[in-house]
Order: structure tokens, then C-alpha cells, then sequence
């Protein structure tokens, strides 16, 4: 059976999330400047599409690097506890640093990587998120970027995935409760 028809609805079209991301682009090029030469931190693995799209609007220098945090194994709500699976390559102290999220949910990811990213001794740290679940935050969480506030429902595709599938989705959808409740 395809992957589509595991979804229940679209919650964001490809067109909207083009139109945001680019939004969110140049409200970051109206604040860096080639001399600050920021680093993009992409958390893998749900923000690869999101950096791959903010990226190629940003108009300012910058470099790119990658960090994978686990933080809910196959469920759909967090454990709480956070791993780093894979760490960054660059030495970040002194380097002013976007954090690059694909969604802000109870916020324990955020405050475990921000406190991590606090220990690094970086210039400065911003945080852009594609999506934010603000009704289910347990812990108060600062995000300099928001692309789109969305409900409690289980997202996927655009990069998010639920059970390590449905990234490739081109559209942020709904998965079917069904779905989770028959894994
Ligand atoms: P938090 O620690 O609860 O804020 O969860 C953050 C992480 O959980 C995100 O980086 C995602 O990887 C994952 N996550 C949270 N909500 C969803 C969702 O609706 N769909 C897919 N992944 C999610």
C-alpha cells in the first residue's frame, strides 16, 4: 500500500512551506552579515530538508553542520531522554551559531542542545524551527525563527518521520492514528 495513503490529512502544502521558508530566509539575512559567518547546525535527521531549502535563500556567508540527537526511539511522544548520535565536526567557541530544528515539541531537545551548545563557549546562538507544537511545551524554550505553529497531532513528512519513514513526503501531513496504534 503507499505511503500516502497513510496520511489523514495535509497540514502544510509543499507551496506554503516554500513560501515560509523563504519568508524565514530573509528574516535571517535582514540580521547576519558575511562578517558574523554564522554556522548552521542541522539536528538530523528531521531537519535535513528544512536546512537543505533555508540554505539556498540565505544570502549572507555562512557554513553548515550536523548533529544527531535521538530522543523517541519508535513511539510518537518523547521519552525525555536525549542522546547525541552523532556530534558536530567544527569547534563552535566563538562562532555565532543557528541551531536548525524540524520541530519544537515538549521542548526537552531543545534545552538538552542548547544547554549542550551553552558548554561550547559559542559568540552567539539563535534557534530556527520549522514547526512548533506550543501547546504540549513542558519546558519554556527560546525560538528565534518559527516557521509554522501546529496543533497536537503527530506530524510527518518534509524531513519528520514517524518509526524513521515518511520523510521524503514533500508536504507536512497528519498520520493516521491507526498507524501508530498498529505498531
Ligand atoms: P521535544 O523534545 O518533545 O520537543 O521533541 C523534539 C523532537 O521530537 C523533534 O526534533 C522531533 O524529532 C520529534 N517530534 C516531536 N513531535 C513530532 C511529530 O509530531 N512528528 C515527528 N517527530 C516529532
Amino acid at each position: 500500500m503507499s505511503l500516502f495513503n497513510d496520511v489523514e490529512k495535509v497540514l502544510i502544502s509543499e507551496t506554503e512551506l516554500k513560501e515560509r521558508i523563504a519568508a524565514l530566509a530573509a528574516e535571517m539575512n535582514a540580521i547576519y552579515t558575511d562578517d558574523d559567518l554564522p554556522v548552521l547546525i542541522c539536528i538530523l535527521k528531521g531537519a535535513f530538508m528544512f536546512l537543505a531549502d533555508l540554505t539556498r535563500h540565505l544570502t549572507f556567508r555562512h557554513e553548515l553542520d550536523f548533529m544527531e540527537i535521538s530522543s523517541y526511539g519508535r513511539g510518537t511522544t518523547s521519552t525525555g531522554a536525549v542522546r547525541i548520535l552523532l556530534d558536530l565536526a567544527k569547534d563552535v567557541q566563538g562562532r555565532n551559531v543557528v541551531i536548525v530544528e524540524d520541530i519544537v515539541d515538549t521542548g526537552n531537545t531543545l534545552t538538552y542542545i542548547l544547554r549542550n551548545f551553552a558548554a561550547r563557549n559559542p559568540a552567539s546562538v539563535r534557534v530556527a524551527t520549522l514547526l512548533s507544537k506550543p501547546s504540549r511545551r513542558q519546558i519554556e524554550v527560546p525560538v528565534d525563527f518559527i516557521g509554522f505553529e501546529v496543533p497536537d497531532e503527530f506530524v510527518i513528512g518534509y524531513g519528520l518521520d514517524f518509526a524513521e519513514q515518511y520523510r521524503n513526503l514533500p508536504f507536512i501531513g497528519v498520520l493516521k492514528p491507526e498507524v501508530y496504534q498498529r505498531s
